[in-house]
């Protein structure tokens, strides 16, 4: 099962994939990739702050696309989106177009025949995304548009408040894996369809015939005197329903009409619908919140994964951010490709995959490996340095020197003309016991699993107030050190290439 963490633009990544390599692929596309930390999260995060707006924009690889998508994409798809592009012009709604129908393409490629793909998007551009996908799949592999309550309220002036996401489910062919997955029933549920108990729980009681007259078979006897109506037959051979009668199962009416007691426990619960609305986005509190604007609950990729892949099978998230569907993947035992742009992302994947697998098995591309590229790294992006810098740390075979600290990175960043310190740490163990205290506003947000992001203090001010709430020191990262600690390590050094 590959295990692969590709920092690099995803249209390259995917060309180098084999055609029928992967079962399933989510994608979570940002609308607006090309600002680098739209994506990090604030404390105070301010509604409509322009370091968080969450769009599109007409940019340069658009302009450079645009002629090449006869070559990219199919005849179809290619004057499907020129069509749109004639006649709505070069808007945002359009940049995303052209950047998506190309990577739709070689998602459809690396599919295997029985292959799936999730397209996460938001209901300002899903309709038009959906047509990109009708043309690139056909419009008879169309699955479902799934509905995701993100959030439960939200206030929005003059409109109902917009609290869903659209998830666009196709399947490459007509066979595609398949498994049903259940939501266990609702308490209303459970009030309104079994209203009855006795000790061993709530029930309701159900027929024990079925549809179809099976006269001359096993299905079809007489029980307790009776045959089953005509045109239906015995749901169970008699084996069975006398099991139920000694189980105190069954209950007989007046005429003698046999109901089975179907206790709540019996089934798997109901089916998933294609509106979701008991996936819960990450709140301030959650376990798995990393500071990561658009990161995922876990949850929902586990639905995904488990629904159209097996045991086994590769999952494909070439926007994986901080690698939600790659953490999800690895605990239901399936290979995993994740591909992100930003080694900020990449990073902070690295260090959530980590406690769920050996890194050793992981292979990585597009970190740094060497102290030149390293140096140039810190002096150009401290951020994704400190970020870079506390993953790969976490990552080394000699960590155990370091137990009980916490491997810390840090810079300054300037957001919307304000300038914020960062920092970022990752416990070098398994998992920092000590329950976080509730972060006061003004420190920045300290995120469990083991990023501090934004604060407007200085970064002593900081440092000093992580140490003491987490009552554990920090450890600098120093560039050399990483590096060279890095190339001691067996496993995930050889793995890492040059960027
Ligand atoms: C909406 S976020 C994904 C969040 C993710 N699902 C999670 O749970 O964390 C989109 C990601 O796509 C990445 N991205 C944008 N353009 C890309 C490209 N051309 N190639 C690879 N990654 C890209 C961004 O860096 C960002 O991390």
């Amino acid at each position: 099962m590959p295990r692969k963490l590709l920092r690099c633009d995803n249209l390259q990544a995917l060309g180098e994939l084999p055609s029928r390599s992967v079962t399933l692929a989510y994608l979570d596309p940002p609308f607006n990739s090309g600002r680098p930390y739209e994506a990090i999260v604030a404390s105070s995060w301010e509604p409509g702050s322009e370091a968080f707006r969450d769009q599109w924009s007409w940019s340069d690889e658009a302009e450079a696309t645009a002629p090449l998508l006869p070559q990219l994409v199919d005849a179809p798809v290619a004057a499907l989106v020129t069509n749109l592009l004639e006649t709505l012009g070069r808007t945002d709604l359009v940049a995303y177009l052209v950047m998506m129908a190309p990577r739709v393409a070689e998602i459809r490629r690396v599919l295997t025949d029985d292959g799936s793909v999730y397209v996460h998007c938001d209901p300002a551009a899903s309709h038009y995304l959906k047509i990109v996908l009708d043309h690139t799949f056909g419009v008879e592999n169309f699955r479902n548009e799934i509905i995701w309550r993100r959030t439960h309220a939200h206030s929005s002036s003059r409109r109902y408040g917009p609290v869903h996401d659209v998830i666009l489910f196709y399947s490459k062919g007509p066979k595609y894996v398949w498994n049903k997955t259940y939501a266990s029933y609702s308490a209303a549920y459970i009030e309104k369809h079994f209203r009855t108990e006795d000790d061993k729980g709530r029930y309701q009681l159900i027929t024990c015939t079925a549809p179809g007259d099976r006269t001359g078979t096993r299905a079809h006897y007489e029980w307790h005197g009776q045959l089953p109506p005509p045109g239906r037959h015995w749901a169970w051979k008699r084996e069975r329903m006398e099991a139920f009668e000694h189980e105190g199962r069954l209950v007989h009416s007046s005429n003698g009409v046999p109901r089975l007691k179907r206790y709540v426990d019996d089934g798997p619960g109901v089916a998933h619908q294609d509106i979701w609305t008991d996936i819960n986005r990450l709140d301030a509190h959650s376990h798995e919140r990393v500071g990561y604007e658009t990161q995922k609950p876990l949850l929902l990729l586990e639905r995904i994964i488990a629904s159209s892949s097996r045991p086994g099978d590769t999952v494909l998230d070439p926007f994986c951010g901080t690698g939600t569907a790659l953490v999800a993947a690895e605990r239901l035992n399936r290979g995993w490709i994740g591909m992100d742009a930003s080694l900020l992302a990449c990073s902070i994947a690295l260090a959530r995959v980590r406690p769920e697998t050996n890194l050793k098995r992981v292979e990585l591309r597009g970190f740094p490996d060497d102290v030149a590229t390293a140096i140039r790294l810190k002096r150009d992006d401290p951020v994704a340095f400190g970020m870079w810098g506390t993953s790969m740390l976490a990552t080394l075979a000699d960590r155990q020197a370091f137990t009980s600290t916490l491997a810390a990175g840090s810079g300054s960043l300037r957001i919307a003309r304000r300038q914020f310190e960062v920092m970022s740490w990752v416990p070098l163990r398994a998992r920092v016991d000590r329950a976080l205290p509730r972060s006061p506003k003004r420190y920045g947000r300290l995120a469990k699993v083991g990023f501090v992001l934004r604060s407007s203090r200085s970064e002593d001010g900081l440092r000093g107030w992580v140490e003491e709430q987490l009552g554990i020191p920090l450890q600098e990262v120093e560039v050399d050190e990483l590096v060279t600690a890095e190339a001691r390590t067996s496993g995930v050094a050889r793995s890492v290439h040059a960027t």
